[in-house]
């Protein structure tokens, strides 16, 4: 889980970045569409189902074209029978005159070819009752649920409505997947967090107990872990205990990290993995690790389940900014990321109690103006090449394994101006604008629903360590240069923000929270606390990993990489995944909030 490289690099890398991508091929549309709208035969089946509530509803509309291909635009319309009044729409136009509705796909996505689908959705305010429309035009023409020239009375119409207040039902996909939902507690890590604080013992040992209940992400980071192995339970056997961890009606929200693509890790060593590009990793990549584990995770056992996919951590990151990097610019050349990317996607959010949500680096990666900008580009194109165009992701999640804080509390403002400098550019910020997580991923929401992204998408951010409390942590800034006041006022106390290993003086974040702020779905802990960013001496293994030198705390990184500092990273660490005792130790004692 390499941060990032210099920013100067930063600029130079974007150019490659941008070329390969139009060498790609990649285009925004998401449906491949013959024929003439104008003298084509329309005829169409929609589906139609809210998520309702006492004073308003979501409302999901999926359209099928059953008639000729439609390129140059479709519209769906309705009536309202009652109150209903549409206040927003994503993934199309959602507009109301009186009790009409329409729906018209947005430009990048006009075509809809015979058999296709659109799905698009709205929110809504309502009194009294909230009856389903009882039929639905595309392009004018009613809806009657079969092709041409068969004709039928029946319009198909499937309403699923909840009782006023009460959750929706089970394997419905909902807008956020946490709220109204359990965590689900890995049995595997809860125990090793349980051996620590019993061999650990007094207060600490104590304050370490009283994380073991955290719900945490579930890795699996290599094809061997879909089945299990010696140590840890496989997807199958984590699904079971996520259904043996329901009570009542709550449902459970069970997290898997999705990362084996071919070269992955691509600018760093420490979390290499088992495929290789060269050596028909995508193929493998599809068929070994993505269909396998579509497969159980659509098995109908696991309906009930809400199960969040976060897709592929640093992967289109690292092909925006290091594609100097040879196994880089293969991922890159090769189509090998977004390929993957794109299979995940489309195998994952065809099952619909599965969401997905697409890795965003941090802000200490991707936050500069010249590389925000190109990111969101790249992960657009990415997703609008999916079957299921803009609607194949959930949301984003920022920070996954890194150490960034949520927010700076004593420097909020990057143009601050400080001895006539502005605060970011300060030597730790390097010009960057954003230097937490909550306004990067601000940003980050904002460019992605300008570039065509539903509104209705959230974000998360890995917290589990990124909290920086203890007796370090400072309580306000001063200063008469941006480095003194920079310096004296940070919270984050790494000696450069693209030190990413095993970071000494890092504490526990906040702990998993359920939409803390607007466009938030969810505060998460992704990497499990105590667990390994990578060995800081050469350790042979069969697991791929590499040794990076930023996991050794004698080596002083690059000007790229880390301004030449220290890494940061604390001794004695152990491969990438594997328990480390020392580093926990530190995460729970310098947590914040504490751990009470
Ligand atoms: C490692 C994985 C591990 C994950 C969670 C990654 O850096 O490469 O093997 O499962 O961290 O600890």
């Amino acid at each position: 889980m390499p941060a990032s490289a210099s920013s100067r690099s930063r600029r130079t890398r974007l150019i490659s970045g941008l070329s390969a991508l139009a060498a790609l091929g990649l285009t925004a549309g998401f449906l491949v569409a013959t024929g003439n709208e104008a003298s084509a035969a329309t005829a169409c089946k929609v589906d139609y189902s809210v998520n309702q509530w006492s004073t308003g509803f979501t409302g999901t509309v999926t359209v099928t074209n059953l008639g000729d291909a439609i390129a140059n635009g479709w519209t769906v319309g309705w009536d309202f029978t009652g109150n209903q009044q549409v206040q927003q729409g994503w993934s199309a136009t959602v507009t109301q005159s009186g009790q009409h509705v329409t729906a018209t796909g947005p430009d990048w996505a006009k075509s809809l070819a015979t058999g296709a689908t659109a799905t698009f959705g709205f929110n809504a305010s309502y009194s009294g009752t909230n009856a389903a429309p009882a039929a639905f035009t595309l392009n004018g023409t009613t809806c009657t649920g079969s092709a041409p020239p068969t004709t039928t009375t029946t319009t198909t119409t499937t309403t699923t409505t909840t009782t006023t207040g009460n959750p929706p039902p089970p394997g419905s996909h909902v807008d956020n997947p946490y709220a109204g939902a359990k965590g689900y507690v890995n049995p595997d890590w809860s125990s090793e967090v349980t051996t620590a604080a019993a061999t650990t013992g007094g207060a600490l040992g104590s304050q370490m107990s009283k994380v073991a209940n955290t719900s945490t992400g579930v890795w699996l980071d290599r094809i061997a872990a879909i089945a299990g192995t010696d140590t840890q339970r496989g997807l199958r056997a984590h699904l079971d205990a996520a259904l043996a961890q329901a009570t009542g009606g709550t449902p459970v929200v069970a997290q898997f990290v999705i990362y084996d693509l071919p070269n992955r890790d691509c600018a760093a060593l420490a979390s290499n993995g088992e495929l290789q590009v060269s050596q028909d990793g995508l193929s493998k990549y599809k068929s070994q690790y993505i269909d396998p584990i579509a497969a159980i995770m659509a098995d109908p056992k696991y309906a009930s389940l809400r199960i969040v996919a976060i897709i592929e951590p640093d992967s289109l990151p690292n092909l925006i900014t290091n594609t100097s990097m040879a196994k880089c610019a293969e991922a890159q050349s090769s189509g090998a990321y977004v390929q993957g990317v794109q299979y995940a996607l489309n195998k994952l959010h065809a099952i619909s109690n599965v969401y997905n949500y697409l890795d965003i680096a941090h802000s200490a990666w991707l936050g500069w103006d010249s590389n925000l900008q190109p990111a969101v580009n790249l992960i657009t194109s990415t997703i609008k090449g999916t079957t299921a165009g803009v609607n194949s992701v959930d949301g984003f999640i920022s920070d996954t394994a890194n150490y960034t804080p949520v927010a700076e509390p004593y420097l909020t403002d990057p143009n601050l101006t400080i001895g006539g400098q502005p605060l970011r550019s300060a030597t730790i910020y390097q010009w960057n604008p954003y230097f937490d997580e909550s306004h990067y991923d601000t940003a980050m929401y904002n460019a992605f629903v300008a570039a065509g992204l539903p509104s209705s998408i959230g974000m998360l951010i890995d917290t589990s360590r990124d909290g920086w409390g203890g007796s370090a942590r400072p309580t306000g800034a001063s200063g008469s240069t941006v480095d003194a006041y920079a310096d004296s006022g940070r919270i984050d106390r790494r000696l450069a923000r693209g030190n990413w290993c095993n970071q000494s003086g890092a504490g526990l974040g906040q702990r998993p929270t359920v939409s803390p702020s607007p466009h938030f779905d969810a505060y998460v802990w992704i990497k499990p606390p105590g667990e390994s960013d990578g060995s800081s001496t050469s350790i042979p293994n069969n697991e791929g990993k590499g040794f990076d030198q930023m996991c050794d705390p004698t080596y002083h990184g690059s000007q790229q990489a880390n301004g030449g500092n220290l890494t940061g990273a604390l001794p004695n660490a152990p491969l990438s995944g594997h328990w480390f005792q020392d580093q926990f130790a530190q995460l729970v004692a310098n947590a914040y909030p504490p751990v009470q």
